[in-house]
This record gives structure tokens, sequence and C-alpha cells, in this order.
């Protein structure tokens, strides 16, 4: 059945296959069990996909499947996202993160705000203009109410001359739900201000 209104996952993909073409270097911040990873690799089939995890066994069995599936366009990076300028040179166009815990995993391995505040100031300097990074706020496990207000507060305090932010929610379910950050950096920056993390 067609619908609008979907699993916050799927609208992140949603608003990525938007602005990805063949050639772009896109990000997977969360990379997990690699479901974000494998889509963006399909969509920049002549670019890269850089992709970070800090669980070492979730990464030894991805890069195992992708070496069976022969995918060659992904750089699997065993290294927390907040330092993925030390890994990437280029300007990614979009990035993606999914905070929290990984389902089915360990559930005390979560994304913290000290560490995705750092990832998020690091990955909207090296964006490319015109591009977009979505965080999926998860906030039902410990910590996660937290670090989603931690989220929300640094994106509230983005200029907007630069970046476009908005945030996507269900407001009609109890409880904790998921939601949906999207931050696009305006096609106009450039030149010193692009470079200047004083602007940002
Ligand atoms: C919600 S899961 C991601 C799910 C993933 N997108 C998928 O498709 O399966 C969050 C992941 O972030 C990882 N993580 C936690 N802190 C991290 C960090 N500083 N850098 C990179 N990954 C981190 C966790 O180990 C966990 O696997």
């Amino acid at each position: 059945m067609f619908k609008i209104i979907l699993k916050i996952t799927e609208m992140a993909q949603n608003y990525v296959k938007q602005v990805l073409r063949d050639r772009d270097v896109a990000v997977d911040a969360t990379l997990g069990n690699g479901n974000d990873t494998i889509f963006l690799s399909g969509l920049v089939p002549e670019g890269r996909v850089y992709s970070f995890e800090i669980q070492r066994e979730c990464v030894k069995k991805f890069k195992k499947e992708i070496e069976i599936k022969g995918i060659r366009n992904i750089e699997v990076i065993n290294d927390g996202h907040e330092n993925m300028d030390l890994y990437i040179k280029e300007s990614p166009k979009a990035i993606m993160f999914n905070l929290g815990y990984l389902p089915g995993g360990y559930k005390n391995v979560i994304t913290r705000p000290e560490t995705t505040i750092a990832a998020l100031k690091k990955g909207l300097k090296m964006l490319s203009p015109g591009g977009i990074i979505t965080i999926a706020v998860y906030r039902g496990h410990e910590g996660g109410e937290e670090e989603g207000n931690a989220v929300l507060d640094f994106i509230n305090g983005l200029d907007p001359k630069i970046y476009n932010a908005m945030v996507i929610k269900y407001v009609n379910r109890k409880g904790m739900a998921p939601f949906l950050i999207v931050i696009e950096k305006n096609c106009s920056v450039g030149g010193d201000k692009y470079n200047n993390p004083d602007l940002l």
C-alpha cells in the first residue's frame, strides 16, 4: 500500500535519494548492520561510500558481506564517526546518522552526545554545498533522550544563512517516539565561508 508517512529510516533514505548522483561521495556515520551503507552504495555506483562503526564484529561481518557481493565502492572504517576528517578528503554530498544502539546487538554500545556532536560539526564543515545530513534519533533507551536534546540544541544554533534544518516527528504517538532531522547546506555557500569553522 502506498504511504506518505513512513519509518524515519525510510524517510531519511528518500531525502538522500533526491540529492545523490552516480559519482558522489556519501557517508554512513553508523554502519551497524549496513542497511544505509548498502543503500548509499547503490546510489553512487561510480562514487564512494565511507562507513564508520566502532564495533569490530560489525565491521568484520560487513566487510565479508560486501566481498562476497563484489561491492567495491565502500570503504568500511573501524573508528568513530567523530574522526571522519582523518579518512575523508572529498566533500560528501550526503551523510547519514542513525543514532542509538544496534537492534539485535549490544544495547550498551550506543552513540553518545559528545561524539555525535563532534561528528556533526566535522560533517557539516566537510559537506558539499547543496548536500544534506540526515539524523535518525531514537530516544527510548537510557541516554537516548539526553542525546536527542543535545543534538536538537546544536541544530537550533546553526546559522540559517548557511543551513536549513528541519525536524520531522510523529506528533500523535505516545512515549519517546523517534524523530528525523534533515540539514541542508545552502548551494550558495562556498569559498572562505564554507571552510570557516566559526560559521558553524
Ligand atoms: C542504530 S545503530 C545503526 C544501524 C545501522 N544504520 C543499520 O542499518 O543497521 C547505531 C550504530 O552506531 C554505532 N556507533 C556508536 N558510536 C559510534 C561512533 N562514535 N562512531 C561510529 N559508530 C558508532 C553502534 O555500534 C551501532 O552499531
